[in-house]
């Protein structure tokens, strides 16, 4: 095939993912996740991070490798996620992407880990409709974004968060329900046999002044604890499923809501939503609810591709390689703040 190999690294957060594509044909996505590591802690420590990645990314590269069935020297160019992401985490894996682009002879491609979360959309559904809105929610960032051309001009960021990212939220939430971290998929499974309606809490940045893209969830966080709180206080029970299921929808209806407005405005047919939040499937339904209402077509990867993982970034790298990107110098830099 003329198409090219692409190995990608992911290590932005607590995830050592390994891709590997052949244009956007997945041939191995190899994770290893320090996950458990960080449980007990609530929250994602970075030098437990580093120091993971550091000893996961070698067998972890094998493995996607035999998986795919190819050799290394077979790989046509190395892909890395330079940022954002925790400072020496990415740190582990852009070292490991020059050693293994110098090795091989082959040119390294730095990407951005929100571009990557969108193109892996590819790898599922094949070529983008472009332009596109791209709603951008995971445990580090929420933000909606003009996509003109993937692996192209670069991306408009539309609105962001002022505060906590969205899985940030669903990670405090769940930690003062009791829930294990990261608290998006106990939500998510508790949340279904609760009552959405239950309590309403405040849709943060939905004011008429507000900016229109832009979100807040640490109100809603604080209001989710106060309500809590006051029912400890009372001595009542926590009714945890309508709890986490009103909380959820605070979330997932301004996302939703602010995501279709965008492109509506920008005059965009065509909506996608990547980052570890867009698994939860009551935002999928209520996404596709609205998109359907709006006229707008929707997509969403497949929940494992949602997450952090190593096949958006060689699939962003295929995408840049296709376009004529010009190569990173051996001399990138791992940026903890790259902007999109
Ligand atoms: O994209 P990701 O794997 O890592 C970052 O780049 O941050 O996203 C991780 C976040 C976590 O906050 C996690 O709680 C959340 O995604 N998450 C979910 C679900 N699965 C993962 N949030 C809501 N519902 C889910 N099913
Ligand atoms: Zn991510």
């Amino acid at each position: 095939s003329d198409q090219p190999l692409v190995l990608g690294i992911e290590t932005s957060c607590d995830e050592t993912g390994i891709g590997i594509v052949r244009g956007t044909t997945l041939l191995a996505d190899a994770i290893a996740s320090s996950v458990d590591e960080h449980a007990r802690f609530g929250g994602v420590v970075p030098e437990v991070a580093s120091r993971a990645h550091l000893h996961a990314m070698v067998p972890t590269i094998r493995r996607a490798l035999d998986t795919a069935g190819v050799a290394a020297a077979d790989v046509d160019a190395v892909a890395v996620t330079a940022g954002p992401g925790l400072a020496g985490a990415l740190l582990v894996g852009v070292a490991a992407a020059k050693a293994y682009a110098l090795a091989l002879d082959k040119p390294l491609y730095g990407v951005n880990h929100l571009s990557s979360h969108v193109a892996v959309d590819l790898l599922e559904h094949g070529p983008l409709e472009e332009p596109c809105v791209a709603l951008l929610v995971s445990g580090g960032h929420s933000s909606v974004l003009l996509v003109p051309r993937i692996g192209g001009e670069e991306l408009t960021e539309l609105g962001a968060t002022v505060d906590d990212a969205a899985g940030e939220a669903y990670d405090k939430v769940a930690r003062l329900l009791g829930l294990p971290f990261p608290g998006g998929p106990p939500i998510d499974r508790i949340a279904r046999e609760g009552d959405r309606d239950a309590i309403a809490f405040p849709r943060g940045m939905t004011g008429a002044h507000d900016p229109a893209f832009a979100f807040s969830f640490s109100g809603l966080k604080t209001a989710v604890a106060r309500w809590v709180e006051a029912r400890q206080r009372a001595g009542e029970a926590v009714p945890v499923a309508d709890v986490a299921a009103s909380f959820q929808e605070a979330v997932v209806d301004v996302l939703t809501a602010k995501a279709v407005r965008a492109a509506r405005e920008a005059g965009v047919g065509h909506m996608i939503i990547g980052g570890g939040v867009a698994a939860n499937t009551r935002l999928r339904a209520l996404a596709q609810e609205r998109c359907d209402a709006a006229g707008i077509r929707l997509r969403v990867p497949r929940p494992g591709l949602c997450t952090d993982n190593g096949a958006m970034v060689a699939a962003l790298g295929a995408q840049l390689v296709a376009h004529g990107a010009t190569p990173s110098s051996l001399e990138l830099p791992a940026d903890s703040a790259l902007p999109v």
